[in-house]
């Protein structure tokens, strides 16, 4: 089925009604869930272009092509220690294909090694391949088959649905979505699952009384799989996001909505049209992977990662590029305040 806005968001908005109607109020985590997912209707699914200037938000990898060259020649750098004949680099929720087109380009002109590339997304995009470089697209993870290399996600965690919960006195309460008059509306009632105090401990999270955090209970099961197919390598996850003790700087959460470059906390309204999303708890994160496994080699700041592989010279050899245009430079100084953007953008490195 294809439908346009508006009819798309009534078509979801219904759906998730009838869901409502028949079995009680969903948790914020299934509407989140439907909201961005709901197959031919979620905003992940409309194959819009989201995460560019006519989209709702701009990425690191949309924004300027050294982004992916930076982290193609760490990776280089990362293959030469594997020492294995072809590296495989699988990336998981590859969007546009922004982060793969660079990656690929500056890699088969600086790389004498074979390359594969997997993007891993609902619809990746088909995309000319250069000599020594092989590129594939699955739809899962489930079809991608155990490598060695590295698997590389940019802001995909933070894109994971959410329950929510609250502190109220000595007790955790969680956010659901019901329905009043034919419109969504939040409450409050006992947490669906005794999983999500636990996931507050493994976070180290103490809420004070009215806080709300977010709980990412989709991290386990992605580190999971992430173990299950990388046979050998390294795991690069690079988002937004907080540590336990700096819970108190979000007393309302870190959940938004993002919608044509504006952000907003209506998050029940433009069902499907707009993002949601939440800061990754990096405390959490780091605890699942140890118990999954892998070892986490360093977390830094983004801005940290991209200046050891060169963020300054590559920025001196733009001044330096004759007739470079205003547009190339703004664009290349709006990577650099993304990569300060929020004061949590970092990069987790673990090794299996
Ligand atoms: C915030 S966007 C980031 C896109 C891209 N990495 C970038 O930086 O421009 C999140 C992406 O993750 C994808 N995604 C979410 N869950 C996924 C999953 N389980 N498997 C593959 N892709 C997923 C979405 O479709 C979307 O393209």
């Amino acid at each position: 089925m294809t439908l346009d806005f508006p009819e798309r968001t009534a078509e979801l908005k219904r759906r998730i009604s009838e869901e409502i109607q028949a079995n009680g109020p969903v948790s914020f985590a299934r509407f989140m869930k439907r909201a961005l997912y709901e197959p031919g209707l979620g905003y992940y699914m409309s194959q819009r272009p989201v995460t560019s200037r006519r989209g709702d938000f701009l990425t690191a990898p949309e924004t300027h092509p050294a982004f992916g060259a930076l982290l193609a020649d760490g990776a280089r750098e990362y293959a030469e220690d594997l020492n294995v004949p072809e590296f495989t680099v699988v990336e998981q929720g590859s969007g546009s294909g922004a982060l793969a087109r660079s990656f690929v380009e500056r890699w088969s002109q600086t790389a004498q090694r074979p390359l594969r590339y997997v993007m891993v997304d609902f619809h990746p995009p088909g995309m000319p391949a250069p000599a020594g470089v092989t590129i594939g697209t699955a739809l899962s993870l489930d079809e991608v088959v155990p490598f060695e290399g590295l698997f590389l996600s940019n802001e995909l965690p933070d894109a994971f649905p959410v329950h929510r919960v609250r502190r109220r006195g000595a007790a955790i309460v969680e956010v659901y979505v019901d329905l009043h008059d034919g419109d969504f509306i939040e409450i409050e009632s006992v947490p669906s699952s005794p999983e999500l105090e636990k996931w507050l401990g493994t976070a180290g999270i103490v809420l004070a009384d009215g806080a709300e955090i977010e709980v990412n209970l989709q991290v386990e099961p992605w580190m999971r799989r992430i173990w299950e197919h990388l046979a050998r390598g390294r795991v690069i996850t690079i988002d937004y996001g907080f540590e336990s003790d700096r819970v108190s700087r979000f007393p309302r959460g870190t959940l938004l909505a993002h919608y044509r470059h504006t952000t907003n906390e209506d998050y029940l309204q433009r069902v499907g049209e707009q993002d949601l999303t939440a800061h990754v708890c990096w405390t959490a994160l780091e605890e699942i992977a140890r118990r999954t496994g892998l070892r986490i080699v360093e977390r830094v700041t983004q801005r940290e990662y991209l200046s050891r592989l060169g963020w300054k010279e590559w920025g001196m050899r733009l001044l330096r590029t004759p007739f470079v245009t205003e547009a190339e430079l703004e664009s290349f100084d709006r990577l650099g305040s993304l990569a300060e953007g929020m004061g949590g953008n970092g990069v987790l490195v673990l090794d299996k």
